[in-house]
């Protein structure tokens, strides 16, 4: 069973590593690991120590300590690693092992994927590879040797700089790389096999010549050309918004099927899952490139936020996701439309990190405990994280943030940090108090911000109760008031702002300023305000918090029109949608005529942009709508949300038809033709829900006509979801079109997977006989059986359980093989508690069925803190 590691037990290493020479025999299923390691006391911990060694799953052939063998009484080897006692000041330990790389099905250490070597370290992988501190506190230069069968591996590489190659007897090459940077285990990389490369150059602001590669296998290299103008993207505006140049002389990227995340920052040498990679206006959607643009730059900022300045132990897992995540979003933002990507991160946040928090495994930003870090790749870390660093940027403005980040390097570089230092940093730039911000990191949940208005004509005053609160989360029941900025303006019933003149201050601000809470109740008082205002509130989503005030549907009607924040006119508009969606299951029809008015105002207003228009029209999932109710039924949350759909789209056809057929004319891949393309789709998607021969007809054309994938899919998806002839013609076609595209032929699983018609559980399993299926492949797992399990709520929530069954089934055959994908699955059955009672009891059945199997420590973590 595995053992709960806390935060409050870390201990410094008590040997620090100088240098790390590797040498790697690659075979497939025996490849011979000697690793050559210079040891040395800390002089930071206790003397006479003994030395500790992580290692897992591996045949140790020899230990050797300065040239002398080791025999069993010199070492204590277990499960989990290797211990020696009485070991020098200083000292070099050379160790053999022995590994199956063909046989390794968890893709975690050394592995094989379509025929070529890989590896994946993070979190907790290296010790799959040799005996080692395995912990990121541990830093040290590497160098690398691998030999090889040269006509299958034709291509050697690792972290940092080539040295030296040549050729050996019996058609084995050899190669060295040396990575000059001090780095921990989890950042080593090694690729070998048949790949080909694209080859650019960047010349960074400090005068040198990078040379970026981008490795595939030979069929997809075509397809590398966006992945590589968006690295280049990267680096620049990496230089420019925060002063960061890359710093060796080569990066490389290389793309794999088989990969349990989407992509992997190794010191100069990334690894992607090939799904990031590779596209084509035929063969990847605008989201698609979007998503790729941001992921190449996510990895690549992690060589400044996660390589040069790493964290001390896993708990510190944030300080490196968090602010990357922030930085990826910040790039994205600068590069495309600010307010559809806040939009978007909102969108995801409130979905999945607000249900996070609200659940068995809510956790903070920095948990204090875990069984299974690989479970600690959350929403929670990742999401929530970037909220907490945004919070430092709205709080200190840019330069001042800026002047944090400058600081943090300048003290940190080449350390193993925690969150706490990157606090301080932020603070001793601008010279603030920022005490408060810890909270953040401590404390789970998802704090409450009710905020009532008084308004007192004779005075012509406005007074804002603002009350926090947060509820209960395991790790804690108490919590203190967090640090909270809340951004706001006030609105006048003609729809003018009021310049903000607080009470005691002498000048007034803009319509817009951020005030501070920092307490469990706090007033604000403004003056000079001439008629009863309409409050706009947390614009921007200046914090990550769930809002309460009495907005009525009029009130959001009006801020949908008025709001000078485009993303409160969103906000307005999801508060709308889920008052009528709740209202309707209240059995009341009557704040549907305000929605639909509201969206017809969207629909035609002519100074609101395509992608904010297509933002508005998007209702909440059914799955947000099940986490506002308190005991959700999704059999009727699904049937009344279609209705919904339907009775917008009747009554809003004329115009969805002419706003189709205008946008219908757009070419291009410009920002303004995705945004386009995107209104476009989202109106498809209405008018399909009208079920008539027209309706489906014109989606077909759609399908047939389009010469871009974003098109295609759309038109797709609309008619997986549509009983009509049509969605068989149209399923049959893009099979035959892309069946040798495994990344598209994703797209075609899904939308099957994520289809609410009968039948769909039992065309699910009979999808996991077709000749693209291979439950061994992550991405494939997800496609069919993850988009089933978690984006499908109507027909996994059976009222029979039937879904609940097939995806515990899934959960334990997976499981046997790759425990981090078997535990991201599971996570569809934990939140059975918010569900209506006869469900819930067949969720919880499932549940325990999974406990009493025997499980790796990822699912047990997952299933047993559910229970
Ligand atoms: N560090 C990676 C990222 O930022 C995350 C990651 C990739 C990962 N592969 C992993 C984490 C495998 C755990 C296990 O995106
Ligand atoms: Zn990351």
């Amino acid at each position: 069973m595995q053992q709960t590691v806390y935060l409050k037990d870390y201990q410094l290493p008590a040997y620090l590593v100088d240098t790390v020479y590797l040498d790697f025999s690659l075979q497939p299923s025996a490849t011979g690991v000697v690793s050559s390691v210079r040891y040395r006391r800390n002089p930071a911990a206790a003397a006479g120590e003994s030395l500790w060694l992580d290692g897992q799953d591996m045949e140790l052939l020899s230990v050797a300590l300065d040239g002398q063998e080791l025999t069993t009484d010199d070492y204590s080897v277990s499960e989990s690693g290797m211990r020696i006692e009485n070991v020098p000041e200083c000292f070099e330990l050379t160790i053999a092992t022995r590994i199956n790389p063909e046989a390794n099905k968890s893709l975690e250490g050394l592995y094989r994927s379509g025929g070529n070597y890989c590896t994946q370290c993070e979190a907790e992988g290296f010790r799959k590879i040799t005996y080692y501190p395995d912990r990121p506190d541990v830093m040290a230069p590497f160098t690398v040797r691998m030999t090889a069968d040269k006509a299958e591996n034709p291509v050697l590489l690792s972290n940092g700089n080539p040295v030296a190659q040549g050729e050996l007897d019996g058609g084995r090459h050899w190669a060295e790389w040396r990575d000059p940077f001090a780095k921990p285990g989890y950042l080593f990389a090694l690729v070998a096999g048949d790949l080909q490369c694209v080859e650019d150059q960047f010349h960074t602001s400090d005068g040198r010549d990078i040379t970026l590669r981008i490795y595939t296998e030979a069929h997809h290299i075509d397809h590398c050309a966006h992945a590589m103008a968006s690295l280049k993207r990267a680096m620049r505006w990496d230089e420019q918004r925060f002063g960061l140049c890359y710093d060796l002389d080569l990066f490389m990227v290389v793309a794999v099927d088989d990969f349990n995340m989407g992509a992997m920052e190794n010191k100069g040498l990334n690894i992607f899952n090939s799904r990031l990679v590779f596209a084509s206006p035929e063969t990847a959607t605008d989201d698609d490139y979007i998503a790729i643009e941001a992921v190449i730059g996510h990895e690549y900022f992690h060589n400044w936020t996660g390589n040069r300045v790493t964290c001390r132990d896993w708990f510190q897992l944030s300080l490196k996701e968090g602010l990357t995540v922030f930085r990826d979003q910040e790039f994205t933002a600068d590069l495309h439309s600010r307010a559809v990507k806040r939009i978007e991160d909102v969108r995801l946040l409130r979905s999945h990190q607000f249900a996070e928090d609200a659940g068995p495994m809510a956790h903070p930003i920095r948990p204090a405990s875990y069984m299974e870090i690989n479970n600690f790749y959350t929403v929670t870390v990742y999401e929530k994280g970037a909220e907490v660093v945004r919070l430092y940027h709205t709080l200190l403005g840019s330069d001042g943030f800026r002047r944090g980040m400058d600081l943090y390097f300048r003290r940190h570089d080449g350390q193993a940090v925690s969150t706490e230092d990157f606090l301080a940093a932020m603070r001793d730039a601008n010279d603030i108090d920022l005490a408060q911000m810890q909270r953040w990191y401590d404390q789970a949940g998802t704090p409450k911000l009710v905020v009532r208005m008084a308004y007192d004509e004779q005075d012509a005053t406005c007074t804002l109760h603002v009350s926090q609160s947060c509820p209960a989360t395991p790790e804690s029941s108490e919590k203190q008031p967090f640090l909270i900025p809340l951004t706001l303006g006030l609105l006048l019933p003609d729809g003018k702002a009021v310049p903000l003149q607080l009470a005691g201050e002498e000048v007034a601000s803009g319509s817009s300023r951020t005030l501070l809470v920092r307490e469990a109740e706090q007033e604000f008082v403004f003056t000079g305000v001439r008629e009863q205002p309409l409050p706009s509130l947390l614009r921007g989503f200046s914090a990550p918090v769930e809002l309460d005030y009495p907005y009525t549907a009029t009130d959001d009607a009006f801020l949908m029109r008025h709001d000078e924040d485009s993303f409160n006119r969103w906000a307005a508009a999801q508060r709308l949608a889920m008052r009528t969606m709740q209202a309707l299951l209240a059995g009341d029809t009557s704040s549907e005529v305000v929605l639909i008015d509201a969206l017809h105002h969207v629909l035609t207003d002519a100074g609101l942009g395509a992608a904010l228009k297509a933002e508005a029209l998007l209702l909440p999932s059914e799955a947000d709508i099940a986490e506002a109710c308190s005991a959700a039924d999704p059999g009727l949350i699904h049937q009344l949300r279609e209705q919904l759909r339907v009775n917008i789209a009747a009554a809003l056809r004329s115009e969805m038809e002419a706003l189709y057929r205008q946008l219908s004319t757009v070419t291009g891949f410009s920002d303004e033709a995705m945004q386009a393309r995107k209104l476009k789709n989202v109106c498809l998607s209405y008018l399909v829900r009208l079920g008539d021969k027209a309706a489906c007809a014109l989606v077909y054309a759609q399908f047939e006509q389009a010469d871009n994938m974003t098109d295609q899919y759309a038109a797709l998806a609309a008619l997986a979801d549509c009983d009509c002839p049509e969605r068989e013609l149209a399923l049959a076609a893009f099979e035959a079109q892309w069946r040798h595209e495994a990344n598209v032929m994703d797209k075609w699983f899904g939308v099957q997977a994520a289809s609410s018609l009968p039948g769909t559980l039992e065309h699910v399993q009979s999808l996991m006989a077709h000749p693209c299926f291979d439950a061994r492949n992550p991405n494939k797992v997800r496609a069919l059986i993850g988009t089933f399990a978690m984006r499908n709520p109507s027909v996994f929530h059976a009222a029979d359980g039937s879904g609940y069954a097939f995806v515990a089934e899934q959960v334990l055959l997976l499981d046997a093989f790759n425990p981090q994908v078997a535990s991201r699955m599971v996570r569809a059955l934990m939140n059975w508690k918010r569900i209506e009672p006869a469900r819930s009891a067949l969720m919880r059945a499932q549940l325990q069925r999974i406990n009493d199997a025997e499980l790796s420590p990822d699912v047990r973590e997952i299933v047993s803190k559910s229970l």
